[in-house]
């Protein structure tokens, strides 16, 4: 699936659908780079990895910082000398409310992260995968709440629909060059991010299960392979989608 020492970064891979993308990277070969600003628990994680003999770099960097977000592009170079995969994907959900309640705080705060943070990521990776022989692939996190409107979160929703068209205009500008960008829309998918939207409650969780055909909240791991599936070389000819993983909820 992927060639022998190819690179492979993923942010927010402390914990959540980045760590788990993170392992399945490994499992896949390839050599993984973690960024998270959770130094402790992004530590641990490649540590873990390393202990089973992957090749892992963890670097701690705050999305929404420009300069962070380049020292992080500029380690990967300067370790292991290219950036063939990469996954945008360290992401919050910010405060719950209705639009006029959306504090411009919660909002700047949430497109800080989600969606300027990713472009500032994005950047570095396109200037990379630009000047390097065989190009790239990217696979940048979205969400359902980009694609379709989600009551009480409007920082949210507007930072994952922005991130679905920086995706498309960025696959157009580079199609030629080799590389291929896409994004990922998760319905609800059991992680600390969840947890912290339903509150565990037993009764929300139903609710937010049943948002989806399949009845279930997704797991890290499907969307995990997802990611893989897309930066590889099997999925070649994709680029500029947004790929729901969302048991059907947005087929409805
Ligand atoms: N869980 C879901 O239901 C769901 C659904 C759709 C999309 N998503 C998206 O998937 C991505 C991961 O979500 P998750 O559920 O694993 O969340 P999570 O909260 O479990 O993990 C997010 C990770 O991102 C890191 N992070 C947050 N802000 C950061 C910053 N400024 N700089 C660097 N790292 C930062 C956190 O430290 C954490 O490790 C997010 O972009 C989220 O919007 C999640």
């Amino acid at each position: 699936m992927y060639k022998k020492d190819t690179v492979a970064l993923v942010t927010g891979a402390a914990t959540g659908i980045g760590l788990a993308t993170a392992q399945a990277y490994a499992r896949a070969g390839c050599r993984v780079v973690l960024a998270d600003r959770d130094e402790d628990r992004g530590q641990q994680a490649a540590r873990d990895m390393s202990a089973l003999g992957v090749e892992t770099l963890f670097v701690a960097v705050d999305v929404t910082d420009p300069d962070q977000v380049s020292t992080l592009h500029q380690r990967i170079i300067d370790t292991f000398g290219r950036l063939d995969a990469a996954c945008n994907n360290a992401g919050i959900e910010g405060d719950m409310g209705p639009t006029a309640d959306c504090s411009v705080e919660n909002f700047d705060r949430v497109i800080g992260v989600n969606l300027r943070g990713l472009f500032l990521c994005l950047k570095s990776q396109l200037a990379i995968m630009a000047s390097q022989p065989g190009g790239g692939a990217i696979v940048n996190m979205a969400s359902v709440a980009g694609l379709v409107g989600f009551a009480g979160l409007p920082a949210y929703c507007a930072s994952k629909g922005g991130v679905i068209q920086l995706t498309r205009t960025a696959a157009l500008e580079y199609a030629q060059l080799g590389i291929r960008i896409n994004a990922i829309c998760p319905g609800a998918i059991k992680t600390e991010m969840i947890d912290r939207i339903t509150g565990q409650d037993d009764d929300t969780e139903k609710q937010f299960a049943a948002l989806h055909p399949m009845n279930r909240m997704g797991t890290a791991h499907e969307v995990a392979d997802t990611v893989v599936w897309l930066t590889s070389s099997q999925a070649g000819f994709i680029t500029g989608q947004a790929v729901p993983v969302d048991g059907g909820m947005t087929s409805r």
